[in-house]
């Protein structure tokens, strides 16, 4: 039987889109193994449910920058992958833009989800953005992550209506329930 693919969840946030992907993979629908969750915010919740799941969380201190990691943090960051067996990294909710040692040492094995129809709003608020511009329909994308923003090749797409009476809170609020059946389906087409 061929080993399934390790993977390594990056994120800033609450967890729930780690959340979706460790329930995905408990029920055996993702045939995949988590082998560390890292957050570059200390006691953020997507730590909190890495260790729910008995899964190794660890905590990455950024560095000085606000949008990116510090040089060493970043070379840190491959080695802690490399060392817990990681194929796969899976950006959920991960705030920084992720530079060459990253992008090198795991080319085209990175996977991030996007609230938007990418190649529509990449960058911060995306849900925001689409209101704004008055859509009637937004959703989420699943791409690799290339040196842009939000720039990757796309790998799956979900959309999301817009409702007259939405307010960012409750648009954001559905593009993440999406979000939470596209990732993992997303991940199991891409490992597979
Ligand atoms: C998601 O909306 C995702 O699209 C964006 O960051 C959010 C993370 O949420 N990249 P969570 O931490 O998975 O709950």
């Amino acid at each position: 039987m061929m080993a399934r693919p390790g993977l390594g969840i990056l994120g800033s946030g609450k967890g729930s889109n780690c959340r979706a992907i460790l329930e995905s993979i408990a029920k055996r629908v993702l045939r995949a193994e988590a082998r560390i969750g890292i957050s570059d915010v200390p006691d953020s919740g997507i730590l909190h449910v890495a260790r729910e799941f008995d899964v190794t969380a660890a905590y990455l201190p950024p560095g000085k920058f606000r949008t990116k990691l510090a040089a060493e943090a970043e070379i840190e960051l491959g080695q802690i992958l490399r060392d817990a067996g990681v194929d796969w990294v899976v950006l959920a909710g991960w705030m920084r833009v992720l530079k060459e040692p990253m992008l090198q040492a795991f080319p085209h094995r990175i996977l991030n989800i996007h609230p938007s129809l990418l190649p529509k709003f990449p960058g911060l608020e995306a849900w925001k953005q689409a209101l704004a511009a008055g859509e009637t329909i937004t959703g989420c994308t699943v791409h690799y992550v290339d040196a842009g923003v939000d720039s990757g090749e796309i790998i799956a797409q979900r959309e999301v209506p817009i409702l007259p009476d939405d307010t960012p809170e409750t648009l954001h609020a559905r593009i993440q329930i999406a979000e939470r059946e596209l990732y993992p389906t997303a991940i199991r087409q891409v490992c597979a």
